[in-house]
């Protein structure tokens, strides 16, 4: 037997948020209980049929096996600059200012290489999809993370975070934002974010904004990229992701865009680390994002009508909780009278005796206890099962 390794940068990282409830989940269908599964935010809706067929076909093409390039194929950067004029109303050039990632998830934490280092800092939200938080631990960085609040703006995370940048030591270089957010549903206006554009272009400061939600919007809103600020190109870059617009989780396609040398700075990067994605698949998201064009609003309408019988459910059964405007899901306070078992308890709890399985706030920062999130990955069928089950096993509410 080796001696025991001690590894680093792991260590300190708790289990994965989705591996808790995931095994609460397989404990009680190993039961043979039929579990409902609102926790993961896993699409569950196909891909597009244009990329599944494109990708078919360039498969075959054997020049397509080869490395690809590490920054996205030229087609495809002119396609993700296409849909930013037709969808943001911004105009980006697909050679400076446009890379492409294998996912939001890889760009965040590669981008968190090439702007922090150990000594330095970055302001995050909590609660917090996890690798904002550990995107800049990763990186040797202090993640400092400031209460998004309850899910209804974002005005007051944007105080807190001007606050902390100013009070803190040594500034922070990098600020955090994700809006639609993700746990917390809340939204930001364009003008919530140019304020932000505003204050750090008088500061050296970068504004790292994830619009993993952008498409992903209900009740006829529609978020803005932080692009459209004026001013934006100078201090913020972005990630678009095709897996929540697109429904194409598993083909890892999305792109940073923005600040020209920030995203250069990746782009070398990431030369060094990947041969970018597997070139078929950027053949197909390329076809996809200029051809399938109505494909983000059918996918929208879904979750739409799936939050609709989430929210007026919980509604009915004295569950009362904030109307999420977007993302995939709903961002609910523990009732009132389970308040004091903190979200885990409450969520193991909910699993027992409802057999539907909902992910505790906590997991996502401890800015999160006291919530659960519902993920709206359930047709609506099953969804309404979910409202029955609680209805049953919450004995509590009323
Ligand atoms: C805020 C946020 N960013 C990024 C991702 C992952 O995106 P990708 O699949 O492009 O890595 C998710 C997925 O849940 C998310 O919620």
């Amino acid at each position: 037997m080796p001696r025991e390794m001690e590894f680093r940068r792991i260590p300190g990282l708790p289990p994965y948020v989705f591996t808790i409830i995931d095994s609460l989940k397989l404990e009680a269908r190993r039961a043979g209980r039929d579990v409902i599964d609102l926790g993961f935010g896993n699409p569950d809706l196909p891909s597009p049929q244009i990329a599944v067929d494109k990708l078919a076909e360039a498969v075959h093409n054997t020049r397509n096996h080869r490395y690809s390039a590490s920054r996205g194929i030229p087609k495809l950067r002119q396609a993700a600059a296409d849909m930013y004029q037709r969808r943001f109303g911004v105009t980006l050039d697909p050679e400076t200012e446009i890379i492409s990632t294998i996912g939001a998830k890889e760009g965040f934490s590669h981008l968190m290489w090439v702007l922090l280092q150990p000594g330095d800092a970055a302001i995050v939200p909590t609660p917090s999809y996890p690798i904002h938080i550990w995107g800049p631990y990763f990186a040797g960085a202090d993640a400092r993370q400031v209460a998004i609040g309850d899910g209804t703006d974002a005005s007051g995370y944007i105080d807190r975070v001007m606050e902390a940048w100013e009070y803190g030591w040594p500034k922070p270089r990098v600020v955090v934002l994700s809006f639609p957010h993700n746990p917390t549903t809340t939204i930001a206006t364009k003008e919530d974010l140019q304020r932000l554009v505003d204050w750090a272009r008088e500061r050296d400061v970068v504004l790292v904004h994830d619009l993993a939600y952008a498409d992903m919007t209900f009740d006829g809103w529609r978020p803005p990229s932080i692009m459209e600020c004026d001013g934006a190109k100078e201090v913020a870059v972005e990630l678009y992701s095709m897996t929540k617009s697109y429904s194409m989780a598993g083909w890892r396609v999305a792109f940073l865009v923005g600040r020209p040398d920030v995203v250069g700075a990746l782009a070398k990067l990431k030369s060094y680390l990947d041969y970018g994605t597997f070139q078929p698949i950027q053949i197909a998201a390329t076809v996809t994002l200029n051809e399938a064009l109505d494909f983000p609003t059918e996918v929208s309408a879904v979750y739409e009508s799936r939050r609709n019988t989430l929210c007026d459910g919980l509604d009915r059964i004295g569950w009362d909780i904030h109307r999420p405007k977007g993302t995939m899901f709903a961002w609910a306070r523990i009732p009132e009278p389970y308040r004091e078992m903190g979200s885990i308890e409450f969520a193991t709890h909910v699993i027992e005796s409802c057999d539907v399985a909902v992910s505790p706030g906590v997991g996502f920062g401890p800015g999160g206890d006291g919530f659960v999130r519902f993920a709206l990955i359930e047709n609506e069928q099953r969804t309404g099962q979910a409202i029955r089950n609680l209805k049953k096993g919450l004995t509590r509410l009323q």
